[in-house]
């Protein structure tokens, strides 16, 4: 056997050249200004600091949902899954919420999670809808399979856009069987819900260059307040 980075080359997958996401600026409902970016590696340990506190939250599966996202940024990080992006919503620098998938090849898109850190704005609306607009618009894919594991999930996603069963398909989320999102679903649904400016202001860029965390407490606070959730 050869060297350590023989062996790591051999456990690392191989890797699609991937378009870059370009980052947008989406107005919220409150009129607070979300920037929406794509993370590189170095910026994972600080987006497993947010997630970390919610491992153990059952409300509305924020836990399996945490703990699912949790081992895919790090797999994202440490090189164990193939072609995954990451992207984030930002308001004044400090994030929002994560959304994240993968490549299954050139025309098949894996979506994995989206989670809303600050909730009551329709942030993980909106960043489930970049990541499709990256799938189908950026990298030019024709699908996108999609399942949900919350009924807040199955409202934003299977009802709202509206999705297709493509059950034949076992997602990679638990061998469940597969929604999917259609390059005619996404054009259709788009000026419904995908929102956003482009190029974004150098200095909202500058604000969003880097992630900022709310507290734990707050995270909780914002995850767990009573606003009909369980839903
Ligand atoms: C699903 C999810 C991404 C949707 O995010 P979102 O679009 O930002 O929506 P929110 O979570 O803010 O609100 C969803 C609903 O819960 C309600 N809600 C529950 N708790 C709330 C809180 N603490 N603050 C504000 N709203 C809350 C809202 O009123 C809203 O109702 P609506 O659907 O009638 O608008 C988000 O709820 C989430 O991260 N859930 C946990 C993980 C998860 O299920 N991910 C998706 C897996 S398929």
């Amino acid at each position: 056997m050869g060297s350590v980075t023989d062996l790591e080359a051999l456990l690392r997958p191989p890797a699609m050249e991937m378009p870059p996401y370009p980052p947008k600026v989406i107005t919220l409902a409150s009129g607070e200004e979300m920037v929406v970016r794509q993370v590189g590696r170095e910026e994972i340990p600080t987006l497993l600091k947010a997630i970390y506190p919610l491992l153990l939250v059952e409300r509305d599966y924020y836990d399996i949902v945490a703990a699912r996202l949790y081992a895919e940024l790090l797999a994202y990080k440490r090189y164990r899954v193939r072609d995954e992006y990451v992207l984030v919503g930002l308001i004044d620098g400090v994030l929002a919420g994560v959304v994240n998938g993968r490549l299954v090849d050139a025309k098949v898109g894996m979506s994995y999670h989206t989670m809303t850190i600050r909730r009551g704005l329709r942030v993980g609306s909106h960043l489930f809808a970049a990541k499709m607009e990256y799938h189908i618009e950026h990298v030019g894919q024709a699908d996108v399979l999609i399942v949900a594991e919350s009924p807040i999930g199955f409202r934003r996603w299977m009802i709202e856009y509206p999705l297709e069963k493509r059950y034949e398909v076992q997602h990679e989320l638990g061998g469940v069987p597969s929604w999917v999102l259609t390059r005619k679903t996404y054009f259709d649904a788009k000026p419904r819900l995908v929102s956003g400016r482009r190029p974004v202001p150098p200095a909202l860029l500058a604000g969003a260059a880097t992630i900022r965390l709310p507290g734990d407490d707050v995270v909780k606070r914002q995850v767990l307040d009573e606003k009909g959730g369980g839903r």
